[in-house]
């Protein structure tokens, strides 16, 4: 097993900057909250292990707007703040490892009239939720087009406004202590990056341990619309039993797994209306689409540990023949890795079914592969492998799928 394979900060940085695609109008967002959320609970001085709750309740607190459908828009999040933080409670419930934030994110946009009422003792979750929530009022307050420093006094005076009745009186005298410092300010808006810094304890990542945090990552990219619930689950599956059968080694095939979870990562930039258009894509439209592989490659190139990742994963609508896209890399740049990721792609899509049509059958999905590799567009050997293999595969890929949607509906039952 790898024991150094990524750290938590390389990990954390390259799950910020994918949740940035999702709308640039909510450009750092969370990285901004992030910060501040932190600042607040070391003004407060609470202990480093609620500290780094904050900092990543303050990195999460909109992860339920994923589940929205349509684009997310700044305002969006403020109108239907509450919904988006069980939405998001909701989607983190279903990950044991991710639980601990759930609570906190549940917390976060509840005002402190109604908290008080609900809670005679503020305990750890309510009053970190206080820090993200006032945090995030103050990002939402932040102009991007004028001087920092100019801003603070007006900010001071609308959180003053709203203060008794949203903001407990602690978190508001904790914010009173941030205004005095300008570099906090400064920092948050001049180097969001900042944030990666906070993370105190940037130890190293088992190769298990980013299998388990990028299977996270694949449901915030799959869960935005049902058309794809599932998606990157059975890719994940079907690269791995393919990997095995191509006599890969174990790391290998964890490591082809999570290229299977990320490979769709540049999704995130995709507007829903194209994600979920039931029939064929317009040429202008397959245009946008063609730009997800090209961020998945962004989002995955400098990730320490995703050396070979990356190519894997963003490689999977490059063709043996050129006809794919966007890199129309030669066959002597596409790997064994990228070879399978793209059969996984295509078994997994045509297999699947959607809300509008049902997957193909095991004749159709072997006629549909067979022909692409015929036209030398996918590998022969591995398309020979997988029709030789295909009950064990595809029973692995619909049994990981099905786990998928398990999930899916799971988060949507809280989800109002
Ligand atoms: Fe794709
Ligand atoms: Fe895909």
């Amino acid at each position: 097993m790898i024991r150094h394979f990524t750290t938590k900060r390389d990990l954390i940085g390259g799950f910020a900057n994918a949740m940035n695609l999702i709308s640039p109008e909510v450009e750092n967002h969370h990285e901004k909250v992030a910060y501040l959320a932190y600042r607040l609970a070391e003004a407060l001085d609470m202990d480093e292990q609620q500290r780094s709750l904050a900092f990543a309740g303050g990195l999460l607190h909109d992860i339920g707007g994923i589940l929205k459908r349509g684009d997310v828009s700044l305002l969006d999040l403020e109108m239907s703040a509450g919904q988006v933080a069980s939405a998001g409670a909701a989607l983190l419930k279903t990950f044991p490892s991710a639980s601990p934030f759930a609570q906190v994110v549940q917390e976060s946009q509840t005002p402190w009239h109604r908290l008080k009422k609900l809670h005679a003792n503020l305990k750890a979750p309510q009053r970190i939720g206080q820090v993200i929530h006032l945090a995030d009022a103050v990002t939402l307050l932040l102009d991007a087009t004028a001087p920092v420093l100019n801003q603070v006094g007006q900010i001071r005076q609308a959180i003053r406004c709203g203060g008794e009745t949203e903001f407990s009186p602690e978190v508001l005298s904790a914010f009173e202590k941030l205004c005095a410092r300008e570099s906090v300010w400064m920092d948050v808006m001049y180097r969001p990056q900042l944030f990666l810094e906070l993370i105190a304890d940037n130890r190293w990542l088992t190769l298990d341990e980013t299998v388990r945090l990028t299977e996270f990552m694949s449901k915030i990219i799959d869960f935005r619309s049902p058309f794809t619930a599932m998606h990157s689950a059975g890719v994940a599956a079907t690269a791995a039993a393919l990997a095995e059968l191509t006599g890969m080694s174990g790391d290998e095939c964890k490591m082809m797994r999570i290229a299977g979870y990320v490979h769709d990562i540049g999704k995130l930039k995709i507007p829903n209306e194209i994600l979920e258009k039931p029939g064929k894509l317009t040429d202008a439209e397959f245009n946008v689409m063609k730009e997800h592989v090209y961020y998945t490659w962004i989002l995955l190139k400098d990730v320490k540990g995703f050396e070979q990742i990356a190519p894997w994963a963003a490689f999977h609508h490059e063709k043996l023949n050129g006809a794919g896209y966007p890199f129309h890399l030669p066959e002597s740049e596409l790997s064994l890795g990228s070879r399978i990721m793209t059969v996984a792609d295509v078994f997994s899509a045509i297999t699947e079914d959607r809300p509008y049509r049902q997957g193909m059958d095991r004749e159709q999905v072997i006629a549909v592969l067979c022909a692409d590799a015929r036209q030398g567009a996918l590998s022969e050997s591995l398309v020979r492998l997988l029709v030789d293999h295909y009950d064990a595969i595809n029973a692995r890929r619909d049994a990981e799928s099905r786990a998928a949607s398990k999930k899916y509906r799971e988060s949507l039952a809280n989800h109002p």
